[in-house]
């Protein structure tokens, strides 16, 4: 297997481990709904259904971005996407860019013809010649968007990782100009505050997936792949850097209200979700809590997806929520 195979491989087998999952979580146990004892509607009568990208999702969640082209990937991918074409909810891709480099034929679209697909490149591929790049990971997969992540931490903390971020705005902002698809720009897990949201947004993004801090910790994956004692040493302090996904939602939300917001990074279940919707997103991500199920079976993935609706329904039953419209106005403390 080749470097960047090889390394897909060991985050799948890492990100199974607890260890790297934040140990404070993302911050969500801070939020209670205010218990609503009597809901004045019937369970069966609640809508969970959304709209993203100019078509309905059965509910408010993605699979996040997680495998692109490693040995596993391919079953994996199969799984995840079989699951998401039956429940009519988005999948993410992990990063392309290997299965680019290699011409390994990504024909994902077999599995989901017509499910809501998100193609995945790094932000620092996008520096130089990447419109072309952009094209090649859409076409690859007849994406509906291309979703571009921002990982300085993690690239930091690899032992060739890109360190010139100079031009990754103007990358950004040349694909967000000439793609035919919409652009989403994501963290990994450390998240996008209001600051650079603004300066996304200035560059023509319309949608932003926070990743916050409180899920799987890149930081933490990296060190146990390669850390030297020194590297470890170095890289200590930055274990939990970043801010909390329940912070970061609130903060983008009221800096840039016209910007379509994926509330993700340590989302768990369908009490999260709803958190992330009152916070001000339109969607959610979950990546981690797929990985399990995806490297079992399509069954197992599309029981997760079942759980988490339902417990996304529990939560609007609970709130008196009859639609994601009134879930925005639950009252929350
Ligand atoms: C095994 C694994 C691989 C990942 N690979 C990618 C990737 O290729 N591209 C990307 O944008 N994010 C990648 N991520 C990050 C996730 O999409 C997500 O932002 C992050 O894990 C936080 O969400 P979580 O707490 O639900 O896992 C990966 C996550 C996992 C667990």
């Amino acid at each position: 297997m080749t470097d960047i195979r090889t390394r897909k491989a060991d985050h799948i087998e890492l990100a199974l481990k607890s260890m790297h999952q934040s140990q404070q979580g993302a911050g969500f146990d801070r939020l209670s709904f205010e218990p609503n004892p009597l809901p004045q509607i019937a369970l069966n009568d609640i809508e969970l259904h959304g709209d993203f990208l100019g078509q309905t999702v059965s509910a408010p969640f993605l699979i996040g971005a997680m495998t692109g082209g490693c040995e596993n990937g391919e079953l994996i991918n199969r799984h995840l996407a079989e699951a998401v074409e039956a429940c009519q909810i988005p999948l993410a891709l992990g990063s392309q860019r290997a299965a680019l480099e290699q011409g390994v034929q990504q024909d994902l679209r077999r599995w989901a013809p017509s499910a809501i697909l998100l193609s995945n490149l790094g932000a620092t591929q996008l520096q130089q010649s990447g419109l072309d790049l952009a094209k090649q990971a859409v076409e690859s997969v007849q994406a509906n968007a291309l979703i571009i992540h921002l990982n300085p931490l993690q690239e930091l903390i690899q032992p060739n990782g890109d360190r010139d971020w100079n031009l990754v705005l103007e990358g950004i902002e040349n694909c967000a100009d000439k793609l035919e698809v919409p652009i989403i720009v994501k963290e990994v897990g450390s998240g996008i505050g209001p600051s650079s949201a603004k300066k996304l947004m200035d560059a023509g993004v319309n949608w932003i997936e926070v990743a916050g801090r409180g899920g799987t910790s890149w930081a933490s994956i990296e060190l146990d792949r390669n850390g030297s004692e020194r590297e470890r040493e170095i890289a200590a302090p930055f274990i939990d850097w970043g801010m909390d996904t329940v912070d970061l939602l609130p903060a983008v939300h009221n800096a840039c209200p016209s910007l379509e917001l994926i509330g993700s990074g340590g989302v768990r279940h369908g009490l999260d979700i709803a958190r992330c919707i009152r916070l001000g997103a339109t969607m959610t991500a979950l990546a981690q809590p797929f990985l399990a199920p995806a490297l079992e079976s399509t069954e197992a993935v599309i029981d997760k997806i079942s759980i988490l609706q339902e417990q996304l329904r529990w939560t609007m039953f609970l709130t008196g929520s009859q639609t994601l419209t009134d879930l925005r106005h639950a009252a929350l403390q």
